[in-house]
């Protein structure tokens, strides 16, 4: 489980969780395999492949996976049909899947006779996916927020311009996280002072031209109806309508949008009327948005973190002053130290190049910071949400001994530290 859970950590956190797998063969050989992210293979596929590669014998092997096998299907069909079809006779797994469209996966490998120990470094692999396992909870989707200031925190200049505070490279990123994600956030502040079209696009592009053709693989765990493939038939330099995977455009607030801006004139954008940012998610995720990428401003971004609803946050900061200027947050809420807002680094790969840190600018001027809330409080249960606290069913006392020590584990592989 241990090499299972250094897998984890080479994948991308999102819509889907860090998942990793470890085949541990009768002769002690270890192999893993991880998840790559929505719409990649899970973890159980990738690391049965790379058994089958390295001629591991799966009817005499153990499986540890650091979140219990899905039954759903998904790319590559229920995790625990796939188990099953290969022969594997015991199956060990660290947390129980809060997400009722994947749980139930250890009761179907037994019922086919695997044996299946749970609960095995549950409190690390829950760590690994605290968010999004709170996220589940609270019936919402993931959260990243993302924010471009200057060094002083300002994300506009006291005359109100604020295109463009970070470099191309560091907008070219921003263009790559947006296709990641199924939505792109606003609140009706930024709609309206910048008239964003929240596409995913090249950031060297000229204003007008044509989005480019970002397409997301198929959801590997449901399919997103409002992350549609739409031709894109914007007049531009494009020669032929190209199939463009977008994110869902979204803005918040009361105020009604300029009925001549792109998000009015975009029919996918979604306007929610609301000030309240959990009910906003909670519609969001039930229209089947499962990761969005807030980007602001100022009020919208300092309510999203007052309600404890970022899970992910990305900082982008460039070299510049800008004084007077608009600060990046508004009405957080911390009036004096002890209700600091804390957050601590966050290396597991994003998923998106290029990429920059403050040790490897690697050409991009700005620095980059991702990071993750420093501490995750207890998942507050919403009234009929599903409990992110799941337990597995009552395992056979045979089947639940005390985790034991793999004999002679290949060494883990390191995880991926900073990019
Ligand atoms: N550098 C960057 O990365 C970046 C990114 C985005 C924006 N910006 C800049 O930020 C500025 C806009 O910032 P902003 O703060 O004015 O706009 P904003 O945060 O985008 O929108 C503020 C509006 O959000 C709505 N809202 C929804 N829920 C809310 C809540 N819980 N609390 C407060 N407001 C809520 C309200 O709209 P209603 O009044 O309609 O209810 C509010 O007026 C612009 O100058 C823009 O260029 C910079």
């Amino acid at each position: 489980m241990d090499a299972a859970l250094a897998a984890a950590r080479r994948g991308v956190r999102g819509a889907n969780p860090l998942v990793g797998a470890a085949v541990l063969a009768p002769d002690g050989t270890i192999v893993t395999g991880h998840h790559r992210g929505a719409g990649t293979p899970h973890a159980e596929p990738d690391a049965l492949a790379a058994a089958r590669a390295a001629g591991i014998d799966l009817t005499a092997s153990v499986v540890c996976v650091t979140l219990e096998p899905c039954t759903h299907h998904g790319r590559t069909g229920p995790c625990t049909d796939l188990l099953i079809e290969a022969g594997v006779p015991e199956v060990v797994v660290a947390v129980a899947d809060p997400n009722p469209s994947a749980a139930g996966g250890c009761a179907r490998l037994r019922d086919a006779g695997v044996t299946v120990r749970t609960g095995v470094r549950e409190s690390e692999a829950r760590a690994l996916n605290a968010r999004w396992l709170q996220a589940v909870g609270e019936r919402r989707p993931y959260v990243t927020l993302k924010m471009a200031q200057s060094l002083d925190g300002r994300i506009a200049a006291a005359d109100g311009t604020s295109q463009w505070i970070t470099s191309p490279a560091s907008r070219e990123r921003v263009h790559t996280l947006r296709a990641r994600v199924d939505a792109v956030v606003v609140g009706t502040g930024t709609a309206h002072a910048d008239d964003p079209r929240l596409t995913a696009r090249p950031a060297s592009e000229a204003p007008g031209s044509n989005p480019v053709a970002v397409t997301r693989p198929d959801s590997g765990t449901q399919s997103n109806p409002h992350t549609q493939s739409v031709p894109d038939t914007q007049p531009g330099p494009a020669t032929q309508p190209v199939p463009v995977t977008q994110p869902v455009p979204v803005a918040v607030g009361m105020r009604d949008l300029a009925p001549d801006s792109h998000l009015a004139r975009d029919p996918r954008t979604v306007h929610l009327r609301t000030r309240d940012p959990l009910a906003a998610l909670q519609t969001l995720r039930e229209r089947g948005l499962e990761h969005v990428l807030v980007e602001g401003g100022a009020h919208l971004a300092g309510a999203f973190l007052r309600a404890g609803v970022v899970d992910e946050l990305e900082l982008h900061i460039a070299p510049m002053l800008l004084g007077d200027g608009l600060p990046g947050l508004a009405d957080l809420g911390v009036s004096t130290l002890a209700e600091a807002i804390r957050w601590i680094p966050d290396d597991t790969p994003a998923g998106v190049s290029p990429v920059s840190s403050p040790d490897s600018h690697r050409g991009n001027p700005d620095t980059i910071l991702r990071l993750r809330p420093a501490e995750t409080p207890e998942p507050t249960q919403t009234p009929g949400a599903t409990p992110t606290s799941v337990s597995f069913p009552a395992p056979e006392a045979a089947e639940t001994p005390e985790p034991t020590q793999t004999p002679d584990p290949t060494p883990a592989p390191e995880p991926t530290k900073g990019r």
